[in-house]
Order: C-alpha cells, then structure tokens, then sequence
C-alpha cells in the first residue's frame, strides 16, 4: 500500500485534518492549554481529556468551566465523552456542540476500575449493542462527526474491539477510529499488538473512516514506526508527548535536532502562565507539580533539585528555583 506522508492531510466526515499526528486524549492533562501547545507546535488536531457526559447533561459548574473550555486558537479540536447512557450521551454531545467544538470522541478504552463499574470506557466491549447507540446518540445530538477510541480487547487475546470497531463503523456511523491495540487488562503496559490496527485497516477499507494508532509511541522514531507497521491514516502520541510538544515538530518535519535547554525553560514558562490563568495561582501551584517532572528530566534537573519542585506553593516559587537550577535566557527577566 502507498502510505501518504505524515505530513499529508487526511478528512474525519467532513473535517479536514492537516496532517496525521494527533494529541491523544490524557485524562487530568489534556485541557485547552496542552492541546493549545500541541497545535502549536504542530500537531493535526489534539483530542480532550475525557469529560462525563453525565458532567455535560446536568451542566456541572466546573465540567463546563474547565473541562469544555476552548481556546479560539486550537480548532479543530475533539471533545472526548464518556457515559454508559444513550440519551445523555445525546444531551452531553450537544452541549458539546454548543461549546464550538470540531469533532466528538468516544472513550470506549478507559481500563479504571470507576469508569468500567459504572459501564463506560473498556467495559463497552462487554456491550457492543449499547456501544453503537452511545455513538449514534453522539451524532444525533451533536450533529458533529463522531470517532470512536478504544482498546483491542479486554484481555491479551480477545480482539472483541476491532469487531467492535467495524461495527461502529458499519451501524453508527462513525467517522474513525482510533485504536490502542493492547487489552484493558494490561492498562498501558506491555507491546501493543499493530498487526491488529492492520486488521482494523483492511477491514474498513473503502468505509471512508480513517484508522488512528496510538499506543507506545513514545518517540518521532517510533510513531513512524508502528505508522508504517500498521498502515494506519494517522498516529496519536499519548505519554511521548508529555514535556515534549517537540515531537509534533519532528513528526511533521519541522525541526530534526532536539530542543534546547531555553526552549524548554521557555515551554514550561508558558505552561505555567496557562495553567495560572486556567486555575488561579493556588490550584495552579498544585496542578503545575504533575508537569514538573517531564520538563525537569529534559533539563538534567533530577534528584533532590527536582523534588524541590513538588514542594513548591506558588507558581513564582517554582521560577525562581528554576533560575537557581538552569542557566537560560528565558529566565533573565
Ligand atoms: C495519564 C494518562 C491519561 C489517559 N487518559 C485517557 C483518556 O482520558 N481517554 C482515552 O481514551 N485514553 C486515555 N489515555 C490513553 C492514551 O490516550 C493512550 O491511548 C495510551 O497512553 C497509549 O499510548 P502511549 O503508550 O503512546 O502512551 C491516557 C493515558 C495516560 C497515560
């Protein structure tokens, strides 16, 4: 098969992506500013955090405050939902809609315990017939172009998703999937299986819906990879975009040598002035203690310098330490 480059544009129903490297849905972190940062730095289009579709029905204060925010900067942008529930799967979709974005995703992967006993996420593979609703509901309410995410199977072996996937494809509608070929049961761990995202590929050959691979892409390196490995239309980068929004560059060819250390005392700058305007100083200084680590390792900054940073209280705390431990342009003002 002649794969088009990464760098080719690609359509999910009637949207037009341009290129085939996507942010992948991070629950706790793919907020407005994250996917804002991967836009920028070149990314196709970022998908949310999931958010409750039960959260949008009943307009929780702070799901639609936080969660559904949407920068005017990062179109087109995918909302994630999950839920168990078809009609407020509809309502959820719809507010959604209402929010301005691009595109619904469905999570039908999520492996946490909570998610699945309430009967979303990964335990949707237990109930195809639910699961094709859910996503007709998504389309209905919406009106938007619906994808679908979610995981081979339960357990190593059972390749129930892919069965799952045509079905979605064939009954609802759905407009691509995004496939994480590992089981629920081994979470993020272990080698994800491409040869099932191949399998996926040819047996949605013609239907139109493009096929997303994610899963183990942890570097440009291997996302072209596993993008040749398993002919899928595009690769969603998921932990290997974590304090590295470079690799959205080097996938789409933007840049070859590696960041350097003002670069990412620069990004983390900015994380930091997002994450301030998106919380408040006070939650900000909390939420910022996730991102740390990932900009910190890049810098060399490990060890007891590094755990600094966790105990810090505000935000310019947390600048200050950063100009005792780095030498960096960005920190001379
Ligand atoms: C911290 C974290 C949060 C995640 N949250 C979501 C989520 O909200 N929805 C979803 O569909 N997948 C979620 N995932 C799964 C990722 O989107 C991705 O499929 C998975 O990490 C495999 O890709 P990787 O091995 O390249 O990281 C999450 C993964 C991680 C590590």
């Amino acid at each position: 098969m002649n794969q088009p480059p990464l760098t080719a544009p690609f359509r999910i129903g009637d949207l037009e992506i341009a290129n085939r490297v996507l942010l992948a849905p991070l629950a706790g972190i793919g907020n407005w500013f994250v996917r804002l940062q991967a836009r920028r730095h070149g990314a196709g289009l970022a998908v949310s955090e999931m958010v409750s579709s039960f959260g949008l029905h009943y307009r929780n204060e702070r799901t639609m405050r936080e969660l559904l925010r949407i920068h005017p900067s990062e179109h087109p942008v995918s909302i994630q939902l999950f839920g168990h529930d078809p009609d407020v799967m509809a309502s959820g979709a719809a507010v959604v809609a209402e929010a301005g974005a691009d595109l619904i995703d469905i999570n039908m992967g999520c492996p946490v315990r909570k998610v699945r006993k309430a009967g979303a996420g990964a335990e949707l593979l237990r109930r195809p017939g639910l699961a094709v609703a859910l996503a007709r509901a998504a389309g209905e309410g919406s009106g938007l172009p619906v994808t679908v995410k979610l995981r081979s199977g339960l357990k190593p072996g059972d390749c129930s998703g892919v069965d799952l996937a045509v079905r979605l494809v064939e009954e609802a509608q759905v407009s691509g999937i995004a496939l994480h070929p590992r089981s629920a049961a081994v979470q993020h761990k272990g080698d994800p299986d491409y040869g099932l995202v191949r399998q996926l590929v040819d047996r949605l050959e013609g239907s139109g819906a493009p096929v997303i691979v994610s899963g183990g892409l942890a570097t440009a390196e291997v996302a072209r990879r596993a993008y040749r490995e398993s002919a899928a239309h595009a690769v969603m980068i998921a932990r290997g975009a974590l304090g590295n929004p470079w690799i959205f560059e080097e996938l789409t060819g933007r840049r070859a040598a590696p960041p350097t250390d003002d670069e990412i005392v620069r990004e983390l700058l900015w994380t930091l002035d997002r994450a301030e305007r998106h919380l408040g100083p006070r939650r900000a200084a909390h939420y910022a203690r996730k991102f740390y680590p990932w900009y910190l390792e890049r810098l060399g900054v490990t060890g007891s310098e590094a755990d600094a940073f966790q105990r810090t209280e505000d935000l310019d705390q947390a600048r200050s330490l950063l100009r005792e431990v780095v030498e960096a342009p960005a920190l001379a003002a």
